[in-house]
């Protein structure tokens, strides 16, 4: 750059804490090392929907191709995917907030309701993003650990507020312990929270109950839902919030008014249709998840951890690194979770297809087993 601008470059040097989000692998680079196509790689580490096949998805695309004109803005399609959301939710139209995946949401909820110098709470272990959206607002998360047994510990969460705290973040069923949390133990945190409680339920479908009826009786709650997992469209980028009216009309204020793009609406919306579809494959894979994770149980050495998600968390006496770089060698990928609590460093796996877990299971049991 040849003029100095001083304030840019102070700008740029605060940015220089923050880290860009980057994976430290992708599939395509693993199937490079390899050697083999990217197709042939088992991916159960980011706890995405295998029990939709591509088929299913490539017949309502082929549709799609047909109806869509993409020379146009979206425009109606918001509507009706709200108008359908109401109908398989049962809830007003004034209540749901649509958004480029729930991380955009998340984003939304910070920049609307965190001030400067405010700050969020939050639990451990959790999922991350909730951190890094609010450190790059320059706000503060303090978060507490969740008991032993993994339920919240609801006292020492909110003993984390100050007249500062404006949000409570909870992941409910949790990323990466699995479990949901009890409806009471939500209950008494929307009770004496004083601010607003945003509990994420990415994961909801596959666990006993949705807190989402709840935002009629609490109007301090944000629910977060998402297409991405049950509804398979995790690269389509739809998420969705339920909340009151007002906070819903706070939040619809600072979206930009094009933040989805026509053809993920559309297809959500023709999704929504065929939800039975997605009911069946949601009770196949729990049916699955059982089987999974008594096998898991089964081997020598292996923890696992009852799950009411797509993933399963685990540990083992065995390096997990060891696991982890050998699964990664035979082309299946996982997640390398790290400390969990006081049961040291824990692998996360997502429910695949039979096959593919099978072969998890096996290579796991020449592990654990030599
Ligand atoms: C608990 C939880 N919330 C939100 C997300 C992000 O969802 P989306 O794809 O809707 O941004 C994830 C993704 O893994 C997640 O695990």
């Amino acid at each position: 750059m040849n003029t100095k601008l001083d304030w840019l470059e102070v700008k740029l040097r605060n940015m220089q804490s923050i880290k860009e989000y980057s994976p430290k692998y992708s599939p395509e680079t693993v199937a490079k090392q390899l050697g083999i196509d990217v197709t042939e790689i088992i991916r159960l580490d980011k706890n995405e929907n295998l029990f939709l096949s591509k088929q299913f998805f490539s017949k309502i695309i082929k549709e799609l191709a047909e109806e869509l004109d993409p020379r146009f803005y979206p425009q109606k399609e918001k509507s009706t995917l709200i108008q359908n959301l109401v109908k398989y939710l049962d809830l007003p139209s004034e209540s749901i907030i649509l958004g480029n995946g729930s991380d955009e949401l998340i984003e939304t909820i910070v920049r609307v309701f965190l001030e400067s110098n405010s700050t969020a709470i939050s639990i451990a272990p959790t999922l991350i993003m909730y951190r890094i959206i609010v450190n790059n607002h320059g706000n503060t998360i303090i978060d507490t650990f969740l008991n032993d047994d993994f339920s919240l510990n609801v006292a020492s969460l909110l003993s984390k507020a100050s007249h500062k705290t404006r949000l409570c973040f909870i992941c409910s069923p949790n990323n990466p312990t699995g479990n949901q949390f009890k409806i009471e133990s939500v209950k008494e945190v929307l009770k004496k929270f004083r601010g607003i409680v945003i509990i994420d339920e990415a994961y909801v479908e596959y666990a006993p109950y949705s807190v989402g009826k709840l935002i009629k009786e609490y109007e301090n709650l944000i629910v977060l839902r998402t297409f991405s997992k049950a509804f398979g469209l995790a690269g389509l980028r739809i998420g969705y919030c339920l909340t009151h009216p007002n906070l819903a009309s706070a939040l619809k204020k600072i979206q930009l008014p094009f933040n989805i793009n026509k053809f993920s609406l559309q297809l959500a919306i023709k999704l929504l249709d065929k939800r039975n579809i997605v009911k069946t494959s949601v009770n196949k894979l729990k049916t699955e998840r059982e089987r999974f994770y008594n096998k898991l149980c089964e081997i020598p050495g292996v923890k696992a951890f009852a799950s009411n998600t797509n993933f399963l968390l685990f540990t083992t006496e065995k390096d997990v690194d060891i696991i982890y770089n050998t699964l990664m060698r035979h082309g299946i990928l996982i997640r390398n979770i790290g400390n969990i609590l006081h049961f040291g460093r824990c692998l996360r796996v997502t429910v695949g297809l039979p096959k593919m877990n099978n072969k998890f299971l096996n290579i796991m049991k020449e592990l654990c087993c030599s």
